[in-house]
């Protein structure tokens, strides 16, 4: 979603700004901008589209150390030139970039702005404007801004210029993330660190309700009553090849081929000196002090956390409910007496999972973030955090942050469990390398599953996954791979529920993707697929060494039947990504989708 980007020093700020948006891309954008400052000189180059084609506007031979950039994905407003950053106050002097969604903009314009002209559709508009008309009023600038600050109700970070204090960039942020960037003779600010490690690996975060005065010299973070804070800077632990594609043709399929290294990363930091699991203890306490568990997170997190709850029920032994974020916050279900959430967040920065948790941590109840990226917002505001050693995510499709996410919710529920004293029967870590192996040779299988994308999804206009159990999840999680980068209308079914009423879109031909891992109901889904198949569905089942029957499309490797979902799942990334690639999508940037979704 939205990216900023700004820098402020003596090298060509252009350049420093169109690569820190081109790193910026993976979140997912529909227009793009910079505005550079040459003195009072302040040029703004906006483009609707990729960043390629902002570069083909940008004036090369425009002199300028200083500016901002940014990547819009559109709220308020189609995606247009007018409508993205950075936006103008009427008379030029103020230059803006926001990332966040204004909510008080419509009655701010009305009180105060009824005499100016606006030239965008948006919701970030308002608050250049409102800077000018406090300046023009005779405040600072710098209190011109606070004064703004403090009328605006809603999600924001800031970057704004004055044409007439050239040395400066004015920055402040609430519930949207930013970054300010640490330089010899330089600063920079971004939304991650990753579009500005090209220049500097050292970071200072900034906190809700702060602005910051940033010149190439020098970093100032004030509280909104101005009050000065001090905040000492950290390392930003991503190695630069780390965000490169390497030599994979699209960052999903390196992604996807990660998840062998991203498995044994997690094995062994998630391990003592003496070979046993750890978890934090504090964090095992808070498990066990739970009466209930709520997970709450959104799109393929949620996913991950439905495949989470098997494993906190059956092996640790605490009742777990799994919500969509977006859903639990404005209709929380009734609450256990000692619930413990878990927010479950590649990014960590997810809008819709923060406003869940900072009302339960209104309501002061316990919280552990499970998240990629530490530092991230949401592992700032929980109490706990475990990591998930992915790695940088950076293709707009989740896929080894899912099998992270599974991966350590399991050791979660097995550390648990041995501190409660429950045998579970699972010798985890052996069973995590099994699972590792089996994944490494499905990856190695890549063209297989290239095959089964071309036999079953090449010119289908929809497709349905069943499973049931484990699978069920895997199929959900499946469908929704395909739908976000191939555009194919797919949708994941319990087994059984697919006959009471969705199989009436069973025509000819249908691809339904059958998972068959879990033996307890492996007659059943068999028989889910006769009744499809009956119907003239094309059927593609994907089933386990030890549950395979004659026909099946392919085979996984046999691994324990709970963590089966670590290893069924890649043959459906892998399936989803060559039906994209041969559908000609553009599969690290879906359309429409963006990575890290930090409005609500
Ligand atoms: C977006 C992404 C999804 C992701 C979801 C939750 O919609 O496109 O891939 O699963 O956000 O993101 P999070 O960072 O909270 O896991």
């Amino acid at each position: 979603m939205c990216g900023i980007v700004g820098y402020i020093g003596t090298s060509d700020a252009k350049e420093i700004l169109l690569k820190g948006l081109e790193k910026l891309e993976y979140r997912g954008y529909d227009s793009a901008g910079i505005a550079v400052r040459n003195g009072e000189d302040v040029r703004v180059y906006k483009e609707k589209g990729r960043i390629a084609e902002l570069r083909k506007v940008v004036d090369a031979s425009f002199e300028s150390s200083t500016g901002i950039g940014h990547t819009r994905w559109a709220t308020h407003g189609v995606p247009n030139h007018d409508n993205s950053h950075p936006h103008q106050s009427e008379t030029g002097r103020f230059t803006l970039v926001h990332n966040g969604v204004i909510e008080n903009y419509e009655q701010l314009k009305k009180e105060y702005l009824s005499d100016v002209t606006f030239k965008s559709e948006t919701d970030t508009e308002i608050i250049v404007q409102l800077v000018e008309y406090f300046s023009k009023q005779g405040l600072e600038t710098e209190a011109a801004f606070v004064k703004v600050l403090e009328l605006l109700h809603g999600s924001y970070a800031l970057g704004l210029l004055d044409a007439q204090n050239p040395d400066v960039i004015y920055v402040a942020k609430n519930k949207s993330p930013l970054l300010v960037g640490l330089g010899e003779d330089f600063n920079v600010i971004a939304s991650d660190a990753m579009a500005m490690l090209q220049v500097t690996d050292t970071y200072v975060e900034l906190h809700d309700g702060e602005i910051v005065i940033v010149t190439k010299d020098d970093v100032e973070i004030k509280d909104i009553k101005g009050n000065v804070i001090e905040r000492a800077p950290y390392k930003a632990e991503i190695d630069a090849s780390d965000i490169e594609k390497g030599t994979y043709a699209h960052y999903m399929l390196k992604e996807i081929h990660e998840q062998p290294g991203v498995m044994r990363n997690i094995i062994q930091k998630y391990q003592d000196e003496a070979g046993n699991l750890l978890i934090d203890p504090a964090i095992v306490k808070a498990v066990r002090e739970s009466d209930r568990i709520y997970i709450v997170a959104c799109g393929t997190s949620y996913n991950a956390g439905l495949v989470g709850k098997e494993f906190l029920e059956k092996w640790a032994g605490v009742p777990t409910e799994v919500h969509v974020a977006s859903e639990f916050v404005y209709n929380m279900p009734l609450l256990s007496q000692k619930p413990l959430f878990i927010y479950i967040s590649q990014s960590g920065e997810t809008a819709d999972s923060r406003a869940v948790l900072v009302e339960t941590n209104r309501l002061g109840h316990t919280s552990l973030t499970i998240t990629n990226v530490p530092g991230s917002t949401l592992s700032r505001e929980a109490d706990h955090t475990l990591i998930l050693h992915a790695g940088p995510e950076i293709a707009v499709a989740s896929t080894k942050a899912y099998t992270a996410q599974i991966a350590v919710l399991s050791i979660l529920a097995q550390v648990v469990a041995k501190d409660a004293g429950i045998e579970t029967g699972v010798d985890l870590l052996p069973e995590l390398a099994k699972v590792t192996a089996a994944i490494t040779s499905i990856v190695d299988d890549a063209e297989t599953m290239e095959q089964i994308a071309k036999d079953f999804l090449s010119t289908t206009r929809n497709a349905f996954f069943i499973g049931r159990g484990m699978d069920y999840y895997v199929g959900v999680e499946g469908s929704l791979k395909l739908k976000e980068i191939s555009y194919i209308q797919a949708e994941g079914f319990a087994g059984g529920e697919l006959k009471h009423g969705t199989i009436a879109l069973i025509e000819e031909g249908t691809p339904v993707i059958a998972l068959a891992t879990q033996e307890n109901v492996n007659l059943s889904i068999r028989g889910n697929v006769k009744e499809v198949v009956a119907r003239g569905a094309n059927p593609c089942i994907i089933s386990m060494e030890g549950l395979e029957a004659e026909g099946d499309t392919y085979v996984v490797p046999h691994v324990h039947e709970m963590l089966a979902p670590l290893v069924s799942v890649v043959t459906t990334q892998l399936i989803a990504y060559y039906a994209a690639l041969h559908r000609g999508c553009d599969v690290d940037k879906p359309r429409n989708l963006a990575k890290s979704v930090t409005v609500e």
